[in-house]
């Protein structure tokens, strides 16, 4: 065995497969939930055989080329192009805020110039540099019709927290678009996988030298790879929680997680696409997945039945499913601290979404352990030689 890869993300398993293939090294990933690839993995629900993504819906997207080639390599992607939408009282309109949306709000047809106008003016009540809190900043960016329609109640549920009380800075921007072009994303490749996300996971693992061993905590002892048996002995790429490989010591960093009910519904199609927004408070969850209009292509599915998933959103504890970094002041004070103790780890390697204590979209993820590999890893095992 040359290297320990600890969490079978799509972090991990790329760094696995890169030292598989180009350097033929043997590579054990560990995983400690019983199935492989991190929150990116899916299964069919066992009655209607839709693929459900099990932790959220997962959407890929891209510009950056080298990493839509290399993802290539796995799958084949389908033209599946995301487009959300959102209940406000009752009513659906589009999202992200749009010309579609702002016309059908103000029940008006205001030609582009006209709405920009319009929006500044009520932008203007307060400035964007000065706003004291989130409720502040989301109305100098969009002005407070919009921003209580389909913001304020939102993110409270999102944040279980008043937006007064919540930090100006969570929200860099709100972007509004003045066309009715309604495409949640902007990058260049856009897609699902043909056959699904395991089926794709499985494929990066799929190498004579990769061994994964599931259900295997890297902090229990009583496994034969954990912590304190291979650290020092060989390169570990651990992509587990920050402050859990340093068990806490300079006090834990917060997570929002998610709570799924999943449902199936006896109809053909609940809500006509996949993801439904509850912009009010009046909904105790935050959107609802129907995973039948990721793949309209797959002709198997079923005409009277649907599988649907109700999401919900609050603080995590650390039994929790750790999802989104909360990123308080405080939180960025403890992950410095944790970075200088990894200054200590030399034949460590921490990288993806726990590790970095970073939300990370699939593609960044595996940008990112590209990257680490070229320049870090593969020089490492170079120099070894
Ligand atoms: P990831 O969390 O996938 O994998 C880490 C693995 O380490 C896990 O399998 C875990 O069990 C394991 N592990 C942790 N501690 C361990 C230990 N002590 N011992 C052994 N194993 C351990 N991205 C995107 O591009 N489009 C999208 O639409 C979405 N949607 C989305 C929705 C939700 C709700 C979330 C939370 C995330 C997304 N993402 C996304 C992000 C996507 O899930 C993310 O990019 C990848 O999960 C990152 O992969 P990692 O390998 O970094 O972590």
């Amino acid at each position: 065995m040359d290297l320990v890869v600890v969490g079978s993300g799509f972090y991990g398993l790329t760094i696995a497969e890169r030292a598989a293939t180009e350097l033929g090294r043997k590579v054990v990933v560990i995983d400690r939930r019983p199935h492989i690839g991190g929150n990116a993995y899916s299964a069919n629900d066992p009655e209607t055989g839709i693929e459900v993504h099990q932790y959220g819906s997962h959407l890929f997207h891209t510009s950056n080329v080298p990493v839509w080639e290399y993802v290539n390599r796995f799958t084949a992607f389908t033209n599946y192009q995301h487009k959300v939408y959102t209940n406000h009282n009752g009513v659906v309109f589009p999202l992200p805020v749009n010309l579609g949306t702002i016309n059908q709000f103000f029940g008006a047809a205001y030609s582009p110039t006209e709405a920009r106008e319009l929006i500044a003016g009520q932008a203007a009540e307060f400035d964007t540099k000065t706003a004291a809190n989130l409720e502040e900043k989301a109305i100098s960016l969009i002005g407070r019709p919009l921003y209580e329609a389909f913001i304020r109640d939102y993110t409270a549920k999102q944040w279980q927290t008043d937006p007064t009380e919540l930090q100006a800075e969570i929200i860099s921007r709100l972007p509004v678009r003045y066309n009715y072009d309604n495409r949640y994303f902007n990058d260049t490749f856009e897609g699902l996988p043909v056959d699904g996300y395991t089926a794709w996971l499985e494929r990066m693992a799929d190498h004579p030298n990769i061994e994964v061993r599931l259900d295997t905590d890297f902090f229990d002892e009583s496994q034969a790879i954990n912590k304190a048996a291979t650290v020092g002995q060989v390169p570990v790429i651990y992509t587990g929680a920050i402050d859990r490989y340093f068990d806490y010591a300079e006090g834990e960093l917060s997570w929002r997680t998610l709570d799924f009910e999943q449902e199936v519904v006896p109809v053909g199609d609940y809500q006509g696409t996949s993801v439904m927004n509850y912009a009010d408070a009046s909904a105790p969850f935050t959107r609802i997945h129907e995973f039948r209009h990721f793949h309209p292509e797959r002709g198997h599915y079923p005409t009277d039945k649907t599988v649907i998933m109700r999401e919900f959103s609050r603080f995590a504890t650390r039994d929790d499913e750790p999802y989104y970094p909360v990123n308080t002041p405080q939180d960025r004070a403890r992950l410095l601290a944790y970075r200088e103790l990894q200054a200590g780890e030399p034949d460590v390697y921490f990288g993806g979404r726990l590790g970095t204590y970073q939300y990370l979209d699939m593609h960044m993820a595996i940008g990112s352990a590209l990257s680490m590999f070229s320049n870090k890893l593969e020089p490492a095992f170079r120099a070894r030689a």
